[in-house]
């Protein structure tokens, strides 16, 4: 396995599928285009998804791109776990009624044995429990042991749709095993485990079902391939790291943070918790405003509001007076601008939204964390949720901050009452709204 940087494997990828007749295309903006169901590109098909279902007729049959992706829906793991992000690249290849699986498996074997020279005794596969072709085509056409080929069920073989409805399939996902001194016990299998020991790094998705309203699954009336590999994930594996923050994607604006808070990582488990939270913050929301998101209260804003504010808070937890984030948008353009250019051009820009959001939050978070302490040192076991509102709604606190705060504790929060303050202020709102229209 020979080293290879971030942008090679980047650029390998693209080209290895424009060599098998795919329009590579830039990757779309963060902002999905004609989507209201959409808040974020959370994944590589998800600006292609008329193309799956028939709906508009794609520029080409083979595509092949790195997306700009967001997702937050596991904020919670990022920092905790060695690979998991909000924001992250996913390399992917398309079909859209041409090649189907027995194209697809052999090309994603070839790509990473051949082209990336993983070894393939470290690779496992999994596959859909009824899905006889794909194991077929692994087995007989590839050559992989029967026993390295594991079948699953729907929650784990199944992808999409990405909202209610869409288009959706059964799926095949190759995992790297990083070794027997990273299992979690003596069982440790890639077929029960989801520990750090194994890493899923392409997932190759037979995109040929329709899911409708009424939840029922419909044959499209093409078949269809979406594939997606994460490019940390995989530039972790040939850079031969245990964690994605050790490549070179990352350890440049690791190090950024590491300077600027005089920490050592490696040291201390909390505060490599810290740092690797503001690390992959300050990466998201670089590129979260560089496509036009602006933090704010609602939708799209409101995520990039949350991220922000997370990283903020473990800024400060490691001594860092606000505004600070906005020092770290230089080491986050430059190491991306080759790839991405549009980072060095809205480089200002980036940087003035932060700091003026830094400057907003700094004036609250005291208050705020006041309030909040009191509360966390009250004897009570769980934060209300008119509490957490108040947090939210007077000082700015993102509800997922409140309750990781108070998790740090051993304290929980009402999110349910929380939504029922929020849901209430809201119909004041459209009442108040309306009331000015009608006067
Ligand atoms: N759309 C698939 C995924 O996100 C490839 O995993």
């Amino acid at each position: 396995m020979k080293y290879m940087t971030g942008n090679e494997i980047r650029e390998k990828f693209l080209k290895f599928f424009q060599d098998r007749g795919h329009l590579m295309l830039p990757s779309a903006s963060l902002i999905p285009q004609d989507d209201p169901t959409l808040l974020i590109i959370g994944a590589g098909m998800a600006p292609f998804k008329p193309f799956f279902t028939g709906k508009m007729k794609p520029p080409a049959t083979r595509i092949t791109t790195c997306q700009k992706c967001v997702r937050t829906g596991d904020i919670e793991n990022v920092g905790r776990t060695a690979r998991h992000h909000t924001y992250f690249e996913m390399l992917g290849n398309f079909s859209f009624g041409d090649y189907f699986k027995k194209e697809v498996i052999p090309w994603s074997w070839e790509f990473l044995t051949k082209e990336l020279g993983l070894p393939s005794d470290k690779l496992y596969i999994t596959i859909h429990t009824e899905d006889d072709e794909a194991f077929d085509i692994w087995h007989n056409k590839v050559g992989i042991p029967a026993e390295k080929i594991f079948r699953k069920g729907k929650k784990d073989n199944f992808w999409g749709p990405v909202s209610d409805v869409g288009s959706c399939g059964p799926c095949s996902e190759i995992h790297y095993d990083l070794g027997e001194d990273m299992k979690c016990s003596d069982d440790c299998s890639v077929a029960t485990c989801e520990c750090d020991r194994w890493v899923e790094i392409w997932n190759l998705v037979f995109t040929e079902l329709f899911k409708d309203k009424e939840g029922n699954y419909l044959p499209l009336e093409k078949k269809n391939v979406d594939t997606g590999m994460g490019l940390e994930r995989i530039a972790m594996v040939v850079q031969g790291k245990t964690s994605t923050f050790e490549t070179d994607l990352l350890t440049p604006i690791l190090n950024k943070v590491c300077e600027m808070t005089g920490k050592k990582y490696k040291q201390d488990n909390k505060t490599d918790i810290s740092l690797r939270i503001i690390t992959d913050h300050a990466r998201c929301v670089s590129f979260m405003i560089s496509d036009g998101i602006v933090p704010g209260n609602e939708g799209r804003n409101y995520v990039l509001r949350m991220i922000m504010r997370r990283a903020l808070r473990h800024g400060k937890m490691l001594g860092l007076e606000l505004p600070f984030l906005y020092n770290i948008v230089d080491t986050v353009v430059d190491n991306y601008k080759e790839a991405y250019p549009e980072l060095d051009e809205n480089r200002q820009k980036i940087k003035d939204v932060i700091k003026k959001e830094e400057e907003k939050f700094k004036q609250t978070l005291d208050r705020g964390q006041k309030l909040l302490d009191d509360l966390l040192s009250d004897g009570s076991k769980e934060i209300s949720g008119e509490n957490a509102f108040k947090l939210y709604d007077t000082y700015g606190f993102p509800l997922e901050l409140t309750v990781e705060i108070a998790q740090e504790k051993g304290i929980s929060v009402d999110e349910e009452g929380f939504k029922k303050c929020m849901k209430e202020q809201k119909e004041r709102a459209k009442a108040a709204a309306q009331k000015i229209i009608l006067t």
